[in-house]
C-alpha cells in the first residue's frame, strides 16, 4: 500500500483531484468508481474547479458510486443520488446516463444488486474507485463482519455508522436502517483504489486498517490485499500510525522515480 501524509484535508482533496484529473487526461472514457460523505467534497470542489478553469472535461467518464439508502428516492435531499448531483455531476459535463447510483427504492433488490455488477462488467470494470472509511473500519457500508468476498448487496448500518451519519439528518432516528453497497470484493476488483482519510475520528481506524490484520473486522484492512491501493491521509488521521515516518521516507525517496 502507498501511505500519502499531507498538512491537512486541503491538501488531501487536492491531491486527490489531481491524481483523478490527470487519469481522467489520460483516459477520457476511464470509469471511476465515487463515495459519498464528508471526505471527499474538498476533492470533488477542486474537481469543478478543474473543469471550470483547466477545461478538465468528464464528457466520456463513465462513474459508480458505491452505495445509496434503501427507502430514499432518488430525488430525496438526504439520497446519495442527490448528494452527487449536488456535490458534483451538476457542475461539470458529465452526462447524467453515464453515472450510477445504486436504487435505494429497487423492488427487488438482489436482481437489483446483480444488474449493477452487470454493468460495471459491461463497461470494462472500474479504473480507479475513490474510498472513504467510517470510524468503524468499514470502506462503502461493508460493516464489521462483512466477508471479504462480498459482492453488491442489501447490508445493515452498524450503531456506530448510524451515529457517524445522523449529522446528515438531523437525528438519529431518521437515518436509513439499511443500504445498498458494493461488497468488499466488487472494490477489490477495481484497478485503483484510491482511499482518503481525515480527521482525528479516523486515526484508529486507519492504523487498524494499515497496520492490523486482515480482519472482516475492519473492511479497509482488505485493502492490504489489493496490488494498487493509495490511502491519503491528513496529519490528524495519520496520528496513530506508527510507521509514519516510514511513509513519509518513502514518499519523499519515491518521489520522481
Ligand atoms: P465520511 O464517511 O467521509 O462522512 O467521514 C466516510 C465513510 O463512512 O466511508
Amino acid at each position: 500500500m502507498r501511505v500519502v501524509i499531507l498538512e491537512n484535508a486541503q491538501r488531501v482533496g487536492r491531491w486527490a483531484a489531481e491524481y483523478i484529473g490527470q487519469l481522467v487526461r489520460q483516459k477520457p472514457t476511464v470509469v471511476l468508481g465515487l463515495a459519498t460523505g464528508g471526505t471527499p467534497v474538498l476533492c470533488y470542489q477542486r474537481l469543478i474547479a478543474m473543469h471550470r478553469e483547466e477545461g478538465l472535461s468528464f464528457r466520456r467518464v463513465r462513474t459508480f458510486n458505491l452505495d445509496e439508502y434503501v427507502g430514499l428516492p432518488a430525488d430525496d435531499s438526504n439520497s446519495y443520488r442527490s448528494f452527487m448531483r449536488q456535490q458534483l455531476f451538476d457542475h461539470i459535463d458529465i452526462p447524467a446516463s453515464s453515472t450510477h447510483v445504486p436504487d435505494g427504492l429497487a423492488t427487488d433488490v438482489t436482481e437489483h444488486c446483480r444488474h449493477y455488477e452487470q454493468q460495471i462488467q459491461d463497461v470494462g470494470g472500474i479504473d480507479l474507485q475513490l474510498l472513504g472509511i467510517g470510524s468503524d473500519g468499514h470502506i462503502a457500508f461493508n460493516e464489521p463482519g462483512s466477508s471479504l468476498a462480498s459482492r453488491t448487496r442489501l447490508k445493515a448500518l452498524a450503531a456506530r455508522t448510524l451515529q457517524d451519519n445522523a449529522r446528515f439528518f438531523g437525528s438519529l432516528d431518521r437515518v436509513p436502517r439499511l443500504a445498498i453497497t458494493m461488497g468488499v470484493g466488487t472494490i477489490l476488483e477495481a484497478r485503483q483504489c484510491l482511499l482518503l482519510a481525515t480527521g482525528e475520528n479516523k486515526a484508529s481506524a486507519v492504523r487498524d486498517a494499515i497496520e492490523g490484520p486482515l480482519t472482516s473486522q475492519i473492511t479497509a484492512s482488505a485493502l492490504q490485499l489489493h496490488p494498487q491501493a493509495t490511502l491519503v491521509l491528513d496529519e490528524a488521521a495519520a496520528a496513530r500510525l506508527e510507521q509514519a515516518d516510514y511513509y513519509r521516507e518513502a514518499e519523499a525517496l519515491q518521489a520522481g522515480c
